[in-house]
């Protein structure tokens, strides 16, 4: 009933009136003011004017299940949701899920992580209140090799979803970061659970940094948030939801195509890079080349020196 009360006064302009609502809600207009305490506790500010009713007039930037619930629009990604204040890491939390059965399109979304993890073993920051991490459960009818590409579908929904929704133009570092003026604003770790000819699961985890204004001394000049690229403070139930509703588009094209095939223009249209010299750091070395654009399945090609053109498929790639 709290979720419901809310989309209902983040729908509408003006007033709702104690007596529309517990009609609507079908309960009594004590337990439509007794919520309406509730959300201000969580920081909402709602107007209430005699005789005309509710108004909500600021929502705080808070992750509860009912902020995130109220505002996800999809059809099947986020319905089962879980949303944690303070949890190990929404990938461990979500890999247990999945082990008991939880639902494709299973999420989970916490407010700070004390064990958040980055690619190859990092550690991941999610300092409480600042940053956005969540995870996907998915389980995808495709190849488990095919799988790694998922990775750049996400990229891509990120991508879209912050550019819709702060009003920049954000680029991809091959595969899966999310880079404004080369700074990063978001990394993207996928863990599968599979075996010889058969996925369990997927598990896509995605950390945006959205509201710090200062990084530890290791990250200071390599990362960025949304906070300091636009001077803003945006919601980050409403870029959630915005993800999730990119993602699910682009899921499904993938999942249909089992190949990049329908995302790759658009995914080189955001690749950061592209026709510029580039390091590849391989595992059997670095080298250098130019960095032509991806194949359909995810690899990225790189032209040597000598014309040879390179399809890279792991390792990092820098300027
Ligand atoms: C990277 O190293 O760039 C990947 C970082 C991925 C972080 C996210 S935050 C949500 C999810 N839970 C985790 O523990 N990690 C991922």
């Amino acid at each position: 009933m709290k979720q419901k009360l809310l989309e209902l006064l983040q729908s509408t302009e003006g007033f709702l009136s104690g007596q529309e609502l517990s009609d609507y809600l079908n309960v009594s207009r004590t337990a439509v003011w007794k919520v309406m305490k509730s959300l201000e506790e969580d920081g909402y500010e709602i107007e209430a004017v005699r005789n005309k009713g509710y108004s909500l007039k600021k929502e705080p930037d808070i992750l509860t299940k009912e902020s995130c619930a109220s505002r996800i629009n999809t059809k099947w990604l986020g319905k089962n949701l879980m949303v944690y204040d303070v949890t190990d890491s929404t990938n461990t939390r979500l890999k247990l899920a999945g082990e008991q059965g939880a639902p494709n399109g299973s999420v989970a979304v916490a407010n700070a992580q004390e064990a958040g993890k980055g690619r190859l073993g990092r550690h991941w920051e999610t300092p409480k209140g600042s940053a956005l991490a969540f995870s996907l459960l998915l389980r995808p009818q495709i190849q488990p090799e095919n799988a790694s590409m998922l990775t750049l579908v996400a990229a891509l929904a990120v991508s879209r979803a912050i550019d819709g929704y702060a009003g920049i133009k954000t680029q991809i570092k091959w595969p899966n970061d999310i880079v404004y003026q080369g700074k990063k604003l978001c990394g993207i770790l996928t863990e599968m659970s599979a075996d010889m000819d058969q996925i369990h699961y997927v598990i896509v985890g995605i950390g945006i940094n959205v509201q710090m204004t200062d990084f530890p001394k290791e990250i200071q000049n390599t990362a960025t948030s949304l906070k300091l690229v636009t001077g803003k403070t945006l919601l980050r139930n409403e870029l959630l939801a915005k993800v999730l509703e990119e993602f699910e588009v682009l899921y499904e094209q993938f999942v249909s195509a089992e190949s990049l095939k329908n995302l790759k223009a658009e995914y080189e249209s955001r690749l950061a890079n592209k026709d510029n010299r580039v390091n590849v750091l391989a595992p059997s070395g670095a080298w250098q080349g130019i960095c032509l654009g991806i194949k359909e399945d995810g690899a990225l090609l790189v032209q040597r020196e000598d014309g040879k053109v390179e399809e890279v498929i792991a390792g990092e790639v820098s300027v």
